[in-house]
């Protein structure tokens, strides 16, 4: 059963054979270093050998919990008469890392990427959690091409705060607020720090870690609930050692990712994104996905499969609830049942990794609470795709989350208060001399992947403090930066091209008008394009502040803008499993 290599009717030629399938001096070196782990010669002898790819590290808290998920993995493979290699790889923790975790995002992809390949592997288990590690790994992984599946972490449990459940992030932006606008103690909001984050696992609110598993989830690379099952839920487990089963019927089926992340699958996770309000990343982590498996993604396609979604996922930042009850309620399964059972869901025979269709997976799920995963015609918001601006704003478009805007600020013509950039910013927001009011447009600028190296999530700016304390909850801002996907407001992020890279964003000054037209997809700025042109001319455009180390010069280099996805132009495409030539 475990000697796939030989049999006939599945006729599936094992690459970890080209390295230990051999009686000769390639074959002794690779198999007798191996040897030394403790391994007999008949693992040796045509089993599928499948790789653990662990994102486990003490420094990604989020991921801190993956060597006991790999374990669980490992159960599955050998079950099914795999065996089994685990292997670490560059891990991306958002909360720690600085600049910014999606700085390395494709240093990692780029770590995954040549281990697969370079090594013997018949088929891989992505351990991913914390945000960037779930792009991270599909990208590199969609470069080699063989057979993948996703397992995620799983969510924390929710946080609490005097009895109260508080969601990872939002509750920091919320409390944040309340701290500069005097309505709680510095003392109060340190002491939430402990029951902000209780348990193992990724934030429990819909941000990008969520959303990223919602997406692996509903692209068909994962079993079905593998987005919400907590982290520290026996079933998390459960889950794990299924995955770890099914890749190496996958191996044997030779059903490599490219079968399953076609357009199609890319279509329904745009439209699921839309229905559980999920992050802004989404936009360019999918297309830099796609890019590696070549399939032509564009920012028209989250207006075109998108719009007319409502979010019916009742989740913060844009909601009330949390991972937890989206598990209880039926998870993601309960989502795309009520897509399906509403048309809504674009392609309902989209393979995924257990071999069915996203449909036949999911077209019996049971829904427990309505109040959580909302029905059709009660959503929490109407048309919850994500916006697309374009406009001499943002000629290669802009994106912003009607779920966390407010609807008022939609349609808005204000005035611009410039920042030249993340430092001017903290300086200037808190001069109570500076001339703001509520209709102003906060716009700030070189934020983007060159002009901030990663591209922070720096995009949804404090409102000014003078603004907070006389109750104003919300204003327009506009930037080349990102946004967590656990913060909120009606902020436009991704403007491309950057001003680092000559975009329009640059030549903004104090005063000018901009208008933001939702419903119309328009970001203008609105001066002639006579000045733009003057303005244009004139401009001086620095580079990116603080020590820039080799890596990050490779980034500025590469690093395409927001609407491709912030790949580097050269990791672009697939590039196939091929087995390199030998070592010695
Ligand atoms: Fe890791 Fe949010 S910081 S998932
Ligand atoms: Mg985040």
């Amino acid at each position: 059963m475990s000697d796939t290599k030989n049999d006939p009717k599945k006729n599936v030629t094992l690459r970890s054979a080209e390295w230990f399938g051999s009686q000769d001096k390639n074959g002794f070196m690779y198999r007798s270093w191996m040897k030394n782990q403790g391994i007999p010669d008949h693992e040796f002898q045509g089993k599928p050998i499948i790789g653990i790819c662990n994102t486990w590290s003490e420094l990604t808290p989020c991921n801190a919990h993956f060597r006991k998920l790999a374990e669980h993995v490992k159960r599955g493979i050998l079950e099914a008469g795999g065996f089994p290699v685990e292997f670490p790889v560059f891990s991306n923790g958002e909360s720690n890392l600085r600049p910014t975790a999606m700085l390395t995002r494709n240093l990692a992809a780029m770590d995954v990427e040549e281990s697969i390949r370079g090594n013997p592997m018949d088929g891989v288990v992505l351990l991913v959690g914390c945000d960037k590690t779930t792009p991270a790994l599909l990208m590199g992984a969609a470069s080699v091409d063989i057979p993948t599946i996703v397992v995620t972490g799983g969510p924390m449990l929710n946080g609490k705060l005097n009895g109260k459940n508080i969601g990872s992030g939002t509750a920091v932006w919320q409390l944040h607020e309340q701290v500069k606008g005097g309505e709680i103690s510095m003392h109060e909001f340190l002491a939430a720090e402990a029951g902000h984050s209780r348990s193992a696992g990724t934030c429990n609110t819909m941000g990008t870690a969520s959303t990223m598993a919602c997406m692996a989830e509903s692209l068909g690379t994962s079993l079905p609930h593998n987005a919400a099952i907590p982290a520290v839920d026996a079933r998390r487990y459960v889950l794990a050692h299924m995955s770890g089963i099914r890749i190496v019927e996958m191996v044997k089926e030779d059903l490599k990712l490219s079968k399953i992340l076609t357009k199609e699958n890319f279509e329904n996770a745009i439209r699921v994104n839309a229905a559980i309000g999920g992050s802004t990343n989404a936009v360019i982590h999918l297309k830099a996905i796609a890019g590696r498996i070549g399939v032509d993604l564009e920012l028209e396609d989250w207006t075109r499969v998108g719009r007319g979604m409502p979010t019916i996922v009742d989740l913060l930042p844009s909601g009330r609830f949390l991972m937890e009850e989206f598990y209880y309620a039926g998870g993601l399964p309960a989502v795309i049942r009520r897509m399906g059972d509403g048309n809504l869901l674009p392609n309902p025979d989209a393979l995924t990794v257990n071999g069915k269709s996203l449909w036949e997976n999911c077209k019996d799920a049971p829904i427990y609470d309505d109040e959580v995963v909302r029905p059709l015609d009660k959503p929490l918001l109407k048309d919850g795709g994500i916006c697309i601006l374009r406009g001499n704003l943002a000629p290669r478009g802009a994106v912003l989350k009607p779920s966390a805007a407010t609807p008022e600020l939609m349609q808005h013509r204000g005035q611009a208060v410039v920042f030249e950039d993340f430092e001017h910013y903290k300086s200037r927001i808190m001069d109570p001399d500076l001339v703001v009011d509520k209709d102003s447009v906060l716009v700030m600028k070189n934020c983007g992947p060159k002009g901030y190296p990663g591209m922070a999530e720096v995009g949804n700016m404090g409102l000014p403090p003078k603004l907070l304390a006389a109750g104003v909850k919300d204003m327009v801002r506009i930037s080349d930066a990102r946004m967590s996907g656990t913060a909120y407001g009606t902020v436009v992020l991704h403007v491309a091209p950057e001003a680092m890279a000559g975009g329009p964003l640059g030549i903004v000054q104090d005063g000018d008008w901009i208008t933001l037209d939702c419903a119309g997809g328009l970001l203008n700025l609105d001066i002639t394009d006579e000045e733009m042109a003057a303005r244009q001319a004139v401009r001086v455009r620095g580079s990116a502040p603080g020590p820039k180390t080799g890596y990050q010069q490779l980034y500025i280099e590469h690093v395409l803008q927001a609407d491709e996805g912030c790949d580097f132009d050269f990791l672009v495409g697939p590039r196939g499993s091929a087995v390199p030539r030998h070592s010695h």
